[in-house]
């Protein structure tokens, strides 16, 4: 209330082209009066049924309208679900200075009614706290022109945000083309007393300058770790939550990493444990990361030999951005092109075939690249949403992994790479559901023919899967005596099959070349 609504909506509605609808107005022509009259006839209860239909309404039409709805309406955690559902919401909020000196003198307002409007405002901002920090853009809008705050909006949503998980504290992932924007926004939005950037000693030469001056405006330390997989190990973990601790961070400090799975898999799991869990928001710079590491919130580090072996689930904000392409290796890219190819497998026809009209030779163009890391990203997004805890759907994302992670231990992960050993891990997923009838036989040779196709391994020869056998029984896909495979039995779709153990030599000899 006061922060502009009506105003900044019909501007923006202009800016960006778009149908606008002021909901309050909405109501009082459905309702036939005005809503100070409505609030005296009915009271609240009866506004908030009409304001309920009217924004239902809204929300259901096709021409995507921008739509100035007050507070209270998103108080309503099903409505806001819905809202979130189907559009993008953003929230405009004014100090509660600006507000009173806005609506002073205002007898419209019927919340505002019978008292102090200070007070009032105080009270509102209470009840309804929840539904006021609830999204992925907010905009304090106390010391902006309207014209600011339309600008700051078009830019906001011109990114795609996606949840990732639902209620509150509800994670986004923000698919942008101008990561420092979305960094700077995401971080002003969360207001951390402090913040510490986590990054990798190959990531900070190429971005750290960029990145700390998105981060200038609060205190802002940096940790770098060495690159690679030995940075995931507990004795990491400790330095930086003893770091976190000596720089005096608290429980509303957040924890921004930048880099590739590595860095994502460690920041996060500082940000897990650290004071028994702070907020943290992943900036992914490899394709794995982007399609895969940083979303979802998994976190954890190696032991022994074992990777990922302690860990828990926490989750970020995540910003995809795939300018960070640019300065990775072609072969770091191919890996999360595999990664993408199973993801898009197993939950997005539609999108497994745009990849495959794109054709092979467009895969690694910006335009593209940027297109099917988007589709997958959105894809992984989905899944957790609807399976957070990895109970059910999620599932799906192990496809190409139940063999896959037996070939990448069998290389000793320097052979292939997490995404090429997936890549054959896909393979040998396919022969076999080909082989106990559940994938048909046209869907495992488009996939196959798009690995092949990515220059991704594919080439599966008996001795190698005969090797990788005993890996299989540590997978943590085994169940007793059988071992869990996900398998295809149509693009987009997944089903998870049981093969005994006994059975999986005589399998594993027939799906070689
Ligand atoms: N948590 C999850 O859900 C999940 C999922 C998949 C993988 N992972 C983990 O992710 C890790 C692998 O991630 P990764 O492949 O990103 O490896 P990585 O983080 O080691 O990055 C690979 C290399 O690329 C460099 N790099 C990163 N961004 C760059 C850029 N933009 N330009 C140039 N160089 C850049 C890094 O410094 C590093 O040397 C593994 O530890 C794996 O277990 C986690
Ligand atoms: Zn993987």
């Amino acid at each position: 209330m006061g922060s502009g609504k009506s105003t900044v909506g019909r501007l923006l509605a202009e800016r960006l082209a778009r149908p606008f609808v002021d909901l309050d107005q909405l109501i009082e022509e459905d309702a036939g009066e005005p809503i100070g009259a409505l609030f005296q006839h009915g009271g609240e209860a009866r506004f908030r049924g009409l304001e309920r239909v009217a924004l239902e309404r809204c929300l259901s039409r096709d021409d995507a309208p921008v739509i100035a709805v007050g507070g209270g309406a998103l108080c309503d955690a099903a409505l806001r679900e819905e809202a979130h559902e189907q559009g993008t919401v953003v929230l405009l909020h004014a100090n509660l200075e600006a507000l009173v000196l806005r609506l002073s003198g205002d007898a419209s307002r019927p919340l505002l009614s019978g008292g102090d409007a200070r007070a009032r405002l105080m009270d509102l901002a209470a009840v309804r706290g929840e539904a006021y920090e609830d999204g992925p853009i907010r905009i304090d809008t106390s010391d902006l022109s309207p014209a600011e705050v339309v600008a700051r909006i078009a830019a906001a949503v011109s990114d795609t945000h996606v949840a990732v998980s639902r209620g509150n504290p509800r994670s986004w992932l923000n698919l942008t083309s101008d990561p420092w924007r979305a960094v700077a926004n995401t971080v002003a939005r969360c207001r951390p007393a402090s913040v510490l950037l986590i990054t990798d000693d190959n990531v900070a030469r190429l971005y750290l300058d960029a990145a700390v001056a998105a981060l200038a405006d609060r205190p802002l330390s940096v940790v770098t770790v060495p690159n690679g997989e030995p940075s995931k190990r507990f004795a990491r973990l400790e330095t930086i939550v003893h770091e976190l601790g000596e720089r005096g961070a608290d429980r509303d400090s957040l924890i921004v990493s930048l880099g590739g799975g590595v860095v994502s898999d460690l920041a996060g799991f500082a940000a897990a444990i650290y004071m028994r869990g702070i907020r943290w928001v992943a900036v992914p710079t490899t394709t794995l990361a982007m399609v895969d590491a940083a979303i979802g919130g998994k976190t954890g580090v190696d032991v022994g030999a074992v990777k990922n072996l302690a860990g828990v689930f926490h989750l970020p904000v995540t910003i995809v951005s795939s300018v960070f392409t640019s300065t990775e290796g072609e072969r770091g890219v191919r890996s999360g092109l595999a990664e993408a190819i199973k993801t898009l497998a197993v939950g997005d026809a539609a999108g497994f075939e745009d990849l495959e009209r794109d054709g092979a030779e467009t895969w690694l163009d910006e335009a593209v690249r940027t297109r099917w890391i988007a589709a997958s990203a959105q894809v992984k997004a989905r899944l957790v949403r609807d399976d957070f805890l990895d109970h059910g759907g999620r599932v799906a994302l192990n496809f190409g992994h139940t063999f896959g992670h037996a070939l990448e231990s069998l290389g000793e992960f320097s052979r292939w790479t997490h995404g090429e050993a997936v890549a054959l891990g896909m393979v040998a997923a396919l022969r076999l559901g080909v082989r106990i009838g559940v994938t048909p036989a046209s869907v495992a040779g488009s996939v196959e023919r798009l690995i092949v196709a990515a220059r991704l391994p594919h080439e599966l020869d008996a001795p190698t899967l005969m090797r990788a056998l005993p890996l299989l029984r540590g997978d943590k896909k085994r169940r007793g005596e059988s071992i869990r495979f996900v398998c295809l039995p149509a693009l987009g779709q997944h089903v998870v099959e049981e093969i005994a153990l006994s059975d999986l030599g005589e399998i594993a000899a027939s799906l070689a070349d």
